[in-house]
C-alpha cells in the first residue's frame, strides 16, 4: 500500500515538475534542444541520455556561475553539450568527449540549428585518455566538468577531472544511484554497480571536494572543488 502511494506520488511529482519547470524552460531555451530530446527518445541508446529536468538544470548552473569553459565526458547525441552551450554565453566553450562518432553525429545537426556549433568541440577518444592528455595544457581551467561515461571509467576519469577544474569549479556526475542498485546489500552488486558504489565512496572521502548527492534523473553528484 505504502509502495503504491509512493509510486503515485512519484508520477504526480514528475507531472508537476514537467508542467511547471521542464515545459516552460524548454520553451524559453532554443527549440533545437526540445527537438533533440525528441530525436534522442527514439535513439536505440535513449536510456543513456540525461533527463530533461537534468538538462535544464545544467543550463541554469552554467548560467549561474557564468561558466565559460566546460568539459562534457560522454556526448551520446549531444544533449548535455547543447545544454551547457546554451548556458555559457557567446564567449563560452564546451569540449565534449565520446568514443562513438555515429552517436555524436546525431547531435551536430542540432548544435548547428541552435547556433552554438562553433562553441562545441567534439573529441572522439576514450575519456580516460582524452582527459589525461588535457592535463598538459588545461590544468585548473574548467569551470564545469560533467562525468557521464560507462561506469568502469568513473574513478580514472574523476582523478583527471579534479585537477582540470579550477578552484570552486563544479563537478557533475550522473547515475550515482544506478537505478537504486547502490542501495542494495553490497553482496548483491554486479560489476557496474560496484564501480558506481566505489566511485561514490571515493568522492565521499575526497577532501579536495565539497560534495552532495541530488535525487534527479538517476542520481547526480554535485561537487565543488575547494
Ligand atoms: C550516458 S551516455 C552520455 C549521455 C549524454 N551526456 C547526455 O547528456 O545525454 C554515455 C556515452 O559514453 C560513451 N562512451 C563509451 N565508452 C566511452 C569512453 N571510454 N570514453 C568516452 N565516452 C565513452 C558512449 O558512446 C555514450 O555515448
Amino acid at each position: 500500500m505504502e509502495t503504491t502511494t509512493k509510486a503515485n506520488r512519484n508520477v504526480e511529482r514528475f507531472r508537476y515538475v514537467n508542467k511547471l519547470v521542464i515545459q516552460p524552460r524548454l520553451k524559453s531555451l532554443h527549440p533545437a534542444l526540445a527537438e533533440l530530446i525528441d530525436v534522442t527518445a527514439r535513439h536505440p541508446r535513449e536510456k543513456m541520455a540525461s533527463t530533461a529536468d537534468q538538462l535544464v538544470l545544467y543550463q541554469s548552473l552554467t548560467f549561474m556561475i557564468n561558466a565559460k569553459k566546460i568539459l562534457d565526458c560522454g556526448t551520446l547525441t549531444g544533449l548535455s553539450a547543447l545544454s551547457f552551450a546554451l548556458g555559457c554565453g557567446d564567449d563560452g566553450h564546451v569540449y565534449t568527449i565520446d568514443v562513438n562518432e555515429e552517436y555524436v553525429s546525431v547531435g551536430k545537426e542540432f548544435w548547428e540549428k541552435a547556433g552554438v556549433a562553433n562553441k562545441i568541440t567534439s573529441i572522439i577518444k576514450s575519456a580516460d585518455e582524452a582527459t589525461k592528455e588535457m592535463l598538459k595544457d588545461h590544468e585548473e581551467t574548467f569551470d564545469i566538468a560533467y562525468l557521464d561515461v560507462p561506469k568502469q571509467y568513473y574513478e580514472a576519469v574523476y582523478e583527471n577531472l579534479v585537477p582540470l577544474l579550477r578552484p570552486r569549479g563544479l563537478l557533475l556526475v550522473d547515475n550515482i544511484f544506478f537505478n537504486y542498485a547502490v542501495l542494495e546489500d553490497e553482496s548483491n552488486y554486479d560489476t557496474m554497480t560496484a564501480h558506481v558504489a566505489n566511485f561514490n565512496k571515493r568522492i565521499s572521502s575526497d577532501e579536495r571536494m565539497l560534495h552532495n548527492f541530488i535525487d534527479i534523473g538517476d542520481g547526480l553528484a554535485m561537487a565543488v572543488k575547494k
